[in-house]
């Protein structure tokens, strides 16, 4: 029996390389699910009232921009129902594998996961009446071009809601993994938005909502078509 055993590993070395290898990228997207989510993140993250605050209607068509292991994907998919859509968007197929693994297993049907590329998320043409990133946003690069691209994105009268820590998020302020609410507030209006709301609740993040500024140049010319569903 011993012997067996023996025999059969030392037939099939790459078979327990390859197990190695897998539970090594498994523990990697679960570290940085861990990472993005922490251990009592609906304390302070305070899901519900973000979506609440976000007034979402059913049919609604959401893209979670940088969903990471899908924190908010799920939340946002209940609040725009069966008919509405959520647009899983992330340039690290990994998460974006968690994600599709989860819809599937909890048989969701209006969660559709988008493989982004790093200066531009790649969503249909057909728009979306929100775009939401939530942590995200300290990673874009040449944010003004990024947001500048973004409008054409968006149905009549669509937004873009950004939650991003802020000075106030000492640990993440170590790895400079924030952005103070001013630059945000100043590079959106650079991209041609206007604030539309800005939500005082979080402890630690700002939450700013944003609307395309019809006197921002070049503004006519941007937004997808109005909302067919
Ligand atoms: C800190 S995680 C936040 C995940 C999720 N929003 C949450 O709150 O749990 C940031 C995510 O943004 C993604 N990301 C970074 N740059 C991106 C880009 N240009 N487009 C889309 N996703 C991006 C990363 O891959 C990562 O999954």
């Amino acid at each position: 029996m011993n012997f067996s055993y023996r025999h059969r590993r030392t037939k099939n070395p790459q078979l327990g390389l390859l197990g190695l290898a897998l539970l090594f990228l498994a523990g990697c997207a679960f570290l940085k699910q861990c990472a993005y989510e922490g251990f009592n993140r609906d304390q302070w993250q305070q899901p519900q009232k973000v979506i609440e605050a976000l007034a979402l209607r059913p049919g609604d068509h959401v893209a979670d921009l940088g969903s990471g292991s899908g924190y908010f994907t799920f939340r946002l998919a209940e609040a725009v129902g069966p008919q509405g859509k959520v647009y899983a968007v992330d340039v690290d197929r990994e998460m974006n594998d968690l994600v599709a693994k989860a819809t599937q297993g909890k048989n969701i049907g209006n969660v559709k996961v988008i493989l982004a590329r790093l200066d531009d998320p790649l969503l249909p043409p057909a728009g979306v009446d929100l775009v939401f990133t939530v942590n995200t946003y300290h990673h874009f690069e040449n944010r003004v071009a990024y947001f500048q691209k973004l409008r054409k994105y968006l149905r009549p009268g669509g937004r873009i809601a950004v939650i991003d820590f802020d000075r106030r998020a000492w640990f993440e302020g170590m790895w400079k993994h924030y952005t103070p609410a001013e630059f945000i507030k100043r590079e959106m209006e650079q991209a041609g938005y206007a604030l539309q709301g800005e939500l005082t609740f979080l402890d630690r993040q700002s939450f700013l909502i944003f609307a395309p500024n019809p006197q921002a140049p070049g503004s006519s010319t941007n937004g997808a078509a109005p909302k067919q569903n």
